[in-house]
């Protein structure tokens, strides 16, 4: 609950958040995953509702506590995700943080097992790209915000997403450090009017910011 008193300038608006990590199941007991915690897009979901937003969280397996006043849905997969999300919508706004897994195989009903001399061969299929997904849906949000993972060229990359997937904005993260699972975060972001570059800051104040910034927006 915000304090009472507290300015509430996304009271009324419904803003899409997704987080965490997505699991991808190779059988009965074993799965791909990544390293997201989950931590960031939580932070988000909370600034959000802090300012007023009804929140919808659509997450991936994390062990986090969902944040004050947030709606939360929880899912396993690529696919449960980009179903979640769409059934959430309508919404005014929608901030895409998760770490989806790009591939899923097809999943084994039983326990492989080691017989023979040959390991199996995992057959990997691209899953649905939930944000490119929104950003061209006939129910797009009016501001649809993305983040881009990456190890090298992260403006370069960051900008070719923003416009391959529709987005508005991407907040770009440098992620060969120790961002996945740590505290803070270094971002940039990146709009229709250029590049902002964000000085290394706790993922809460991170969020607190771009919360802001969404409220400014919409
Ligand atoms: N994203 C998504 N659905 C996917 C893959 C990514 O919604 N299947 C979203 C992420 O939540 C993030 C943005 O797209 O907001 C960028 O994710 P990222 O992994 O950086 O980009 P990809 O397009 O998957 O490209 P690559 O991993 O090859 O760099
Ligand atoms: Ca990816």
């Amino acid at each position: 609950e915000p304090k009472s008193g507290a300015p509430r300038p996304l009271a009324g608006k419904h803003v899409l958040v997704t987080a965490g990590p997505t699991h991808e199941p190779i059988d009965p007991v074993r799965y791909i995953a990544n390293r997201s915690s989950g931590k960031q897009g939580y932070a988000i979901a909370g600034a959000l509702a802090a300012l007023g937003a009804k929140v919808t969280l659509v997450s991936g397996p994390v062990t986090l506590a969902t944040p004050p006043g947030v709606t939360r849905i929880d899912v396993e997969t690529a696919q449960e995700m980009a179903n979640a999300v769409a059934q959430a919508l309508p919404a005014d706004a929608a901030i895409m943080v998760a770490a989806v897994g790009d591939w899923h195989v097809e999943r084994a009903e039983q326990k492989l097992k080691k017989q023979g001399g040959s390991p199996p061969r995992l057959e990997l299929a691209e899953n649905p790209d939930i944000l490119a997904m929104l950003g061209a849906s006939p129910r797009r949000p009016g501001l649809v915000v993305g983040f881009a993972a990456e190890t090298e060229q992260v403006l370069e990359h960051a900008a070719a997403k923003r416009t391959r997937k529709g987005a508005d904005w991407i907040v770009a993260n440098d992620v060969s450090g120790d961002v996945m699972g740590g505290e803070a975060n270094a971002v940039h972001l990146v709009t229709a009017d250029g590049v902002e570059s964000w000085e290394r800051l706790p993922k809460d104040e991170v969020a607190r910011r771009l919360a802001q910034r969404i409220a400014d927006a919409l």
